[in-house]
């Protein structure tokens, strides 16, 4: 056999076994934990998982594997690092300004309004959206709940904290989101450390909520899930959406992220696009 087909038979057995390894560590942590990554996209996992074990200076997935079953700790930690907890005020100006535009005069024609938005990481999506809804005056009426399954990102979310180095972009997405007011009405600035006003939390339900076994989460009126489900398989997608169809009341609105649609999801024809290029449908009566 030649020197270069070996090396490249070698690379095709290494990438069999770490295939295997993973398949084995995610079963592990399910039967364990509870918690499902086994339909998550394998290339978002196997970046993680490399990344943690390479910080954790351990030999393999195998003996990372054994760590895990063993020490909760350790795990909180993979937890932490398969989540992508990336996030801002008004991500996205455009869909917030298409919620302003669209959304906010169907909403208001619910005498009470639950938003709930599912997989929140550290809730700043979801104080954009109450500052959002104050400003529109629909605040008297409205409950907004943040879930996320992983309870380190959640108490940060409830802490609400954000971080004043990004103040100033926060301040220009504001303002391109259609904002009425000044961002700085809404926070509180203690030296790196910026404070959203308490009536904002107030309005705020945090709860742990796994998308991938929990059930549906009560009747909404708005569910905002943006950025989370370009981690699942296009079958763990679908019974996502699902879930939402199910947790949604007719004419209800689901909000998803820039790079995700219901395009190829088996419900497709039980929503129809409010504002397309936002990822912005309604639940058809
Ligand atoms: C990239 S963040 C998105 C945050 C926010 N929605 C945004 O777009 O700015 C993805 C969040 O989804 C959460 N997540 C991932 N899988 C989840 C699951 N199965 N159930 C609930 N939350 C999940 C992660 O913990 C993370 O906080």
């Amino acid at each position: 056999m030649l020197v270069k087909e070996q090396n490249q038979s070698q690379v095709k057995t290494a990438r069999e076994t770490e295939k295997i390894e993973i398949t084995l560590l995610l079963e592990a942590i399910f039967l364990q934990y509870g918690y499902d990554f086994r339909n998550y996209s394998t290339a978002h996992i196997r970046r993680r998982i490399r990344r943690h074990l390479e910080l954790s200076g351990m030999a393999n997935i195998s003996a990372m594997q054994h760590r895990l079953l063993t020490d909760r700790d350790f795990f909180q930690s993979l937890l932490y690092d398969l989540s992508i907890n990336v996030t801002e005020m008004f991500r996205d100006p455009s869909f917030f300004l298409a919620v302003r535009n669209t959304v906010v005069p169907i909403l208001a024609t619910h005498p009470f309004i639950k938003v709930w938005h599912a997989g929140c990481a550290s809730g700043e999506e979801l104080y954009s959206m109450a500052i959002l809804l104050k400003e529109e005056g629909l605040f008297s009426h409205l409950q907004l709940y943040g879930t996320d399954f992983n309870d380190m990102i959640l108490s940060k979310a409830k802490e609400g904290i954000i971080s004043t180095a990004a103040i100033q972009e926060y301040t220009k997405n504001y303002q391109q989101s259609g904002g009425r007011s000044s961002f700085a009405d809404y926070y509180t600035a203690r030296y790196e450390r910026a404070i959203m006003a308490p009536e904002l939390k107030e309005k705020i339900l945090f709860a742990n909520h796994n998308l991938v076994i929990d059930q549906v989460f009560g009747e909404m009126q708005m569910i905002v899930c943006r950025n989370v489900l370009i981690y699942f398989s296009r079958e763990l997608q679908n019974r996502v959406i699902r879930l939402f169809y199910d947790s949604l009341c007719r004419g209800g609105i689901l909000c998803l992220g820039s790079k995700e649609s219901l395009h190829f999801s088996d419900l497709q024809d039980n929503f129809t696009a409010i504002a397309e290029k936002e990822q912005i449908y309604q639940k058809n009566y």
